[in-house]
């Protein structure tokens, strides 16, 4: 196991919002985590990246627990959360956004994000604001290779977007999963997650409800109307 999360509970002032999730993520797995709006799916992200502090239960990274760590130390063991706004730079350019997150050790440099999302090069002179959400898609998940990722978290990462751009992203997003990367993806699109998926969990009201691999998820049509209200026709 890359990432071991074990009943944590996480509160935004009085409101108890996770109320004891518990999932995994194997080393080189990619997992889905689905669920209605307001479920608690980006809590959980933030409390794994330290964005929110669990006040009970552990988040266990390579073994070591980080449910205690500042969001950038999370971050330097190499769990890197793109999240669901991208917090791309409005005023850097597209390039500056890159060199931000970029580390000499990562498998991926400047070039190779140039070459995995070639519309990046195109306008690396623009502004983050002058980016369209696709291109600022791709300039948060390029940001985020440059910072040698382990575990990549992505919140709804092809929300929004049409239907040409969500394959190029999905396409990338199998290419990084073969380098070896574990991804915990947010992602309502069921199709996405099926394609990239091999396990996922459904979260309700704070809880973990439902654990099952793709084969077994892809074939229990019920699971999707009880809990995800998109029942396949
Ligand atoms: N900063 C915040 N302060 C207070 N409550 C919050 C905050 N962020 C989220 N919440 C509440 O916490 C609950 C879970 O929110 P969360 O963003 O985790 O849901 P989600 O599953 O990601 O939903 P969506 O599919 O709409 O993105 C919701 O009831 C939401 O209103
Ligand atoms: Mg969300």
């Amino acid at each position: 196991m890359i990432l071991d999360v074990q009943q944590i509970h996480g509160f935004y002032g009085k409101s108890h919002i996770l109320q004891g999730v518990t999932l995994r993520v194997g080393e080189g797995e990619t997992i889905s985590l689905l669920g209605r709006n307001g479920a608690g799916k980006s809590t959980t992200l933030k409390s794994i990246a330290g964005v929110v502090t669990p006040q009970r239960g552990t988040v266990t990274f390579k073994g070591e627990p980080i449910h205690k760590l500042a969001p950038h130390k999370i971050a330097s063991r190499g769990v890197c959360f793109v999240p669901e706004h991208r917090g791309i730079f409005r005023l850097l350019s597209v390039e500056e956004n890159l060199r931000l997150g970029a580390r000499k050790d990562s498998p991926w440099q400047l070039d190779d994000i140039y070459r995995i999302f070639p519309r990046l090069k195109e306008r690396r002179t623009n502004g983050g604001a002058q980016l369209s959400g696709g291109e600022q898609q791709m300039l948060a998940i390029g940001r985020a290779l440059l910072n040698h990722p382990r575990l990549l978290m992505l919140d709804e990462p092809v929300e929004g977007l049409a239907p040409v751009i969500v394959e190029e992203i999905v396409a990338q997003l199998k290419l990084i999963k073969q380098a070896g990367v574990a991804i915990l993806l947010v992602e309502q699109n069921l199709e996405v997650c099926s394609q990239l998926a091999d396990r996922h969990y459904i979260i309700e009201q704070g809880v973990i409800v439902y654990e099952g691999d793709n084969a077994a998820f892809i074939a229990d049509e019920s699971i999707k109307d009880r809990y995800l209200g998109v029942g396949v026709v």
